[in-house]
């Protein structure tokens, strides 16, 4: 997972001026929300960070639960974070300060000098995983989770392993999440062609479907124009995870694409993209050369180009999120797309979402 773009986006967005938040949106509506993969969980042992607001760890023990837990010790305080010292050891997470020592239930169940103080118990959140990507539950008062994550796609042998981006930038996962159904800008920002949605957008409680066909041109070498004609399903689960199908159908591809909005402070969200291609095992067409690679080969170095399209896509729609304003009622034309319809599907996110910032 790359941390150093998020790193490079992070400088030069906290340069910028502050977005004026007249009519701002809550920045931290409720969901689930991404907080790392478990592969990197397990490399680093002890991980800290800011996510939607609170300084959160996140460790695993021996038989592979994974524990995502406020950051601060019941005890007196203390940070329990690996730059604070704190450590896992045996599973455990111990605490730098006096060494009390946590289970991943976040129950407290050892200290170095006394019995462990049955109340001293960590603030721990629900998580659930798919394909190795850990999922929290933000709750809007601490309320437990109202509705699920869907259950893992299958996967298997011929699809190549999860390719990750982080991208740091002034946002909302609203903003970020909207471009879902926002077809217009498709073209205008992005050069898609042939933008058609296939069906309407449909609304099943926190679930939101949104299908759409384009067509994508790229020049090869200067002077060759492929065609791409991909098919996409945009599968919505709240404001956090988003999930899109692709099939390309000149080359009979198919990929996957995450798009994991994440608030940081209240200012900054990590948007994680995430992605993976089926083996293409007969190419319908020739493309740079895919033909003639290892079959093997063919599907990752296909990820490797989405990933980098799937970026540059988002960069160029950074630079207007970054200094977007929410507008509740926004002045729409017909090619539009449904927004409204998205703006009341988000509704449910904010319970205590002010009247004065509710969609029409
Ligand atoms: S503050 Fe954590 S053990 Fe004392
Ligand atoms: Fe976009």
């Amino acid at each position: 997972m790359s941390l150093t773009e998020s790193a490079d986006l992070r400088a030069r967005s906290t340069d910028q001026p502050a977005m004026n938040d007249a009519g701002a949106l809550p920045p931290f509506p409720e969901g689930w929300y991404f907080v790392a993969s478990r592969e990197f969980i397990l490399r680093e042992k002890l991980i800290e960070k800011t996510w939607l607001g609170e300084e959160i760890v996140a460790w695993c023990d021996d038989a592979g639960r994974v524990c995502v837990a406020d950051a601060v010790c019941p005890h007196i305080g203390s940070h329990l974070g690996p730059e604070v010292g704190g450590q896992v050891c045996n599973g455990r997470l111990v605490c730098p300060f006096h060494g009390f020592e946590y289970d991943t239930t976040g129950q407290c169940v050892a200290t170095p000098n006394a019995p462990a103080p049955r109340a001293a118990r960590l603030k721990v959140y629900e998580t659930r995983e798919i394909l190795g990507m850990i999922f929290a539950w933000f709750g809007n008062g601490g309320r437990p989770p109202q509705w699920e994550l869907p259950t893992e796609p299958t996967t298997g042998q011929e699809w190549c392993e999860l390719g990750f981006n982080i991208l740091r930038f002034r946002g909302h996962p609203q903003e970020t999440t909207e471009n879902s159904v926002d077809l217009g800008h498709l073209r205008y920002v992005h050069g898609y062609d042939k933008v058609q949605p296939v069906g309407s957008v449909t609304v099943d409680g926190a679930y939101l479907k949104s299908c759409f066909d384009f067509k994508r041109v790229r020049r090869i070498l200067g002077v060759k124009d492929l065609v791409y004609e991909p098919s996409a399903v945009t599968h919505v689960y709240g404001l956090g995870y988003s999930f899109v199908e692709i099939h390309e159908k000149t080359i009979d591809m198919n990929a996957r694409l995450w798009v994991l909005a994440t608030p940081i402070d209240g200012t900054l969200i990590d948007l994680v993209l995430v992605s993976h291609v089926r083996e293409i095992r007969k190419p319908r067409r020739f493309i740079s050369g895919l033909g003639f690679l290892p079959m093997k080969l063919r599907h990752r170095l296909m990820n490797h180009i989405i990933m980098s399209q799937q970026k540059r896509d988002v960069l160029q729609d950074v630079v207007i999120w970054e200094r977007k304003q929410y507008r509740p009622i926004p002045r729409l034309c017909r090619a539009d797309g449904p927004i409204g319809k998205y703006r009341r599907y988000c509704r449910q996110f904010y319970p205590d979402l002010p009247r004065s910032l509710r969609p029409q």
